[in-house]
């Protein structure tokens, strides 16, 4: 199957090493476009995939299209090529906040339209991806979806009308757990860790707690009481976390990255 990158920048380079660490190019020949000649030189020659300028040559060199430029770009790269799309094409956007409808409009409502919204750690095949289905998309097209997303991490479905709340949640999320971890390093460095160790302690303890999580199937809130002791030490970090709000405090972030997910449609 062919799948074409519309604009193979970070997060189309992800998903391009992600189906390459998979051995996926076996099943998906992937090509891939950029807006300048010195990106394409450079990442066909770092990471062996054809990429050039042409996007009505992708489209018609490709089944399945992943657009990966930034929001403002979409619709001028949309409607360049939209003579060239035709019912046989399904289109998986990953940009952040274009709804399936405005995709449809401007891609000329013949392919099937998919929006997704993955994270960078896909970077590493430990992404989070979240699809909604848009006009013409099949169960089968989407289940395609979830399948080249699966080769850089994990994957969900949900409602377009949750895709806000799904960027500002693991879309973003990434960047709340860097400053979560940076401060539980800074706490280690306070009680006199070295800076590495102390990284490495806070890195790793949320790496095991997540995984706690999945791999258990337990509500967080019956772990958190596993670890916690009556009388012991946690219940007293439990009570300091508590007077900080870090739970509303982490509600409020998501709320408000969904917020903006939102207003930068105009809504
Ligand atoms: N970063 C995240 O955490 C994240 C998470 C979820 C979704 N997203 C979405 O992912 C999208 C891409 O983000 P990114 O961080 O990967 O951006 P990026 O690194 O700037 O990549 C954008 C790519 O699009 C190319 N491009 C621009 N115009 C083009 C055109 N007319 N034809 C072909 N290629 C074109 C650029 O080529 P040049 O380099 O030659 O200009 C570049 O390779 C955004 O829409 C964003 O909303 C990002």
């Amino acid at each position: 199957m062919k799948l074409g990158v519309i604009g193979l920048g970070k997060m189309g380079e992800a998903l391009v090493k992600g189906l390459h660490d998979q051995g996926a190019p076996r099943q998906y020949q992937v090509e891939a476009t950029t807006r300048t000649p010195e990106t394409a030189k450079e990442a066909q020659q770092r990471l062996g995939v054809k990429t050039h300028l042409d996007n009505k040559k992708l489209v018609e060199n490709c089944d399945v299209l992943v657009l990966c430029v930034k929001p403002h770009q979409a619709q001028k790269v949309l409607e360049a090529v939209a003579p060239f799309l035709q019912e046989r094409h399904t289109l998986i956007s990953i940009v952040a906040s274009v709804t399936t409808e405005q995709l449809s409009r401007w891609a000329g409502g013949k392919p099937a339209i998919i929006r997704a919204m993955p994270n960078t750690p896909c970077l590493i095949g430990e992404g989070m991806t979240v699809f909604a289905a848009g006009p013409g998309a099949k169960s089968a097209q989407v289940k395609q979806a979830e399948e080249i997303f699966g080769t850089v991490g994990k994957t969900a479905v949900v409602e377009e009308s949750l895709m806000d709340g799904v960027t500002g949640l693991s879309g973003c999320g990434p960047a709340y757990i860097y400053m979560v971890i940076e401060a539980l390093s800074e706490a280690g460095v306070k009680v006199g860790l070295p800076r590495k160790t102390a990284t490495l302690l806070a890195s790793q303890t949320l790496l095991g707690a997540a995984k706690m999580v999945l791999t258990r199937g337990v509500h967080p809130a019956a772990l958190k009481d596993e670890v916690t002791t009556p009388a012991g030490c946690t219940i007293d970090g439990l009570m300091a976390l508590e007077e900080g709000k870090l739970r509303v405090t982490l509600i409020k972030a998501v709320l408000a990255a969904a917020r903006r997910s939102k207003s930068l449609r105009g809504e």
